[in-house]
């Protein structure tokens, strides 16, 4: 099983909407996929309710108990289940930094059960974030190129630098940093968009995802922008999104 982080300490880049969309993506692939829900806002849960006949999972709270827990994630599809985000992560922010290896022991428990585990993180530099990352094999690292947010791309690369050099996981490779929700007809956002390839080289991944209403309608609809597109536009995000996921997936299949 490998273990991908999408993390960015800001809200509203686009997290909880790629891990959603390579989670699709993968398990078309005839990938089995465990799902990880650090944020307590609990995007993933609402994009995958529990099913009719469900069982109640292992919450990713949890995780970070000092025995590893010996309860099952829950099943929410074929190929899919999910370790839902629930209350007590809130208190995890409070803990010792001492627990940030703690999910990742855990989650190797189901090492044999699944071939992908994705960790949706919190929008802040916190003990989840960390754990999260101190759990990944990869991190990928979705970014909104507005002025305010590409301030937070530096602090973000300095805290996988620390993930990587003081003793957490000096295995965690970074798969990229993703340019989401661009506008191309933003003229800033182009100059912005260079700029930050000029900086940060091939850590920019040749992928952009625009900002693009079919993808807020397909995540409301509970489904991939790739499946029932109508129109051109719906196509072009379909096209956009499916080559952005496959990418990611193919460079850590590697
Ligand atoms: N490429 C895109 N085009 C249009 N809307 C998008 C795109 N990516 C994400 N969104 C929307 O932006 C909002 C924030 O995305 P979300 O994935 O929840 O961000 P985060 O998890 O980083 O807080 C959601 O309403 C989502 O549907
Ligand atoms: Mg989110």
């Amino acid at each position: 099983m490998k273990i991908l982080a999408v993390a960015n300490q800001k809200g509203g880049v686009g997290k909880s909407t790629l891990t959603v969309h390579l989670a699709y993506a993968a398990i078309e692939a005839g990938l089995r996929v465990l799902l990880v829900d650090m944020d307590k806002q609990g995007s993933l849960s609402l994009s995958f309710p529990r099913a009719d006949d469900g069982e109640p999972g292992i919450v990713a709270s949890r995780l970070y108990e000092a025995e590893p827990p010996q309860a099952s994630p829950e099943w929410v599809a074929d190929g899919l289940a999910i370790i839902r985000a629930d209350n007590g992560l809130l208190s995890i922010d409070k803990a010792e930094n001492q627990v940030i290896r703690r999910p990742g022991t855990a989650l190797r428990r189901f090492a044999q059960d699944f071939d992908l585990c994705l960790i949706d993180t919190p929008p802040l530099l916190g003990v989840r974030l960390m754990a999260s990352l101190a759990a990944a094999d990869y991190v990928v690292t979705p970014v909104s190129v507005g002025l305010y947010e590409l301030a937070g791309v530096a602090d973000l690369i300095q805290t996988i630098h620390v993930i990587r050099t003081q003793g957490f996981n000096p295995r965690l490779k970074h798969v990229g940093i993703l340019p989401m929700k661009t506008n191309n007809r933003s003229v800033e956002e182009r100059e912005a968009l260079d700029s930050l390839r000029e900086q940060y080289g091939a850590a920019i991944l040749p992928e952009v995802l625009p900002e693009r209403a079919p993808v807020r309608k397909a995540i409301a609809r509970r489904r991939p922008v790739w499946v029932g597109t109508r129109g051109e536009g719906h196509l072009l995000a379909a096209n956009e999104w499916r080559a952005a996921c496959d990418s990611i997936l193919g460079r850590i299949a590697k």
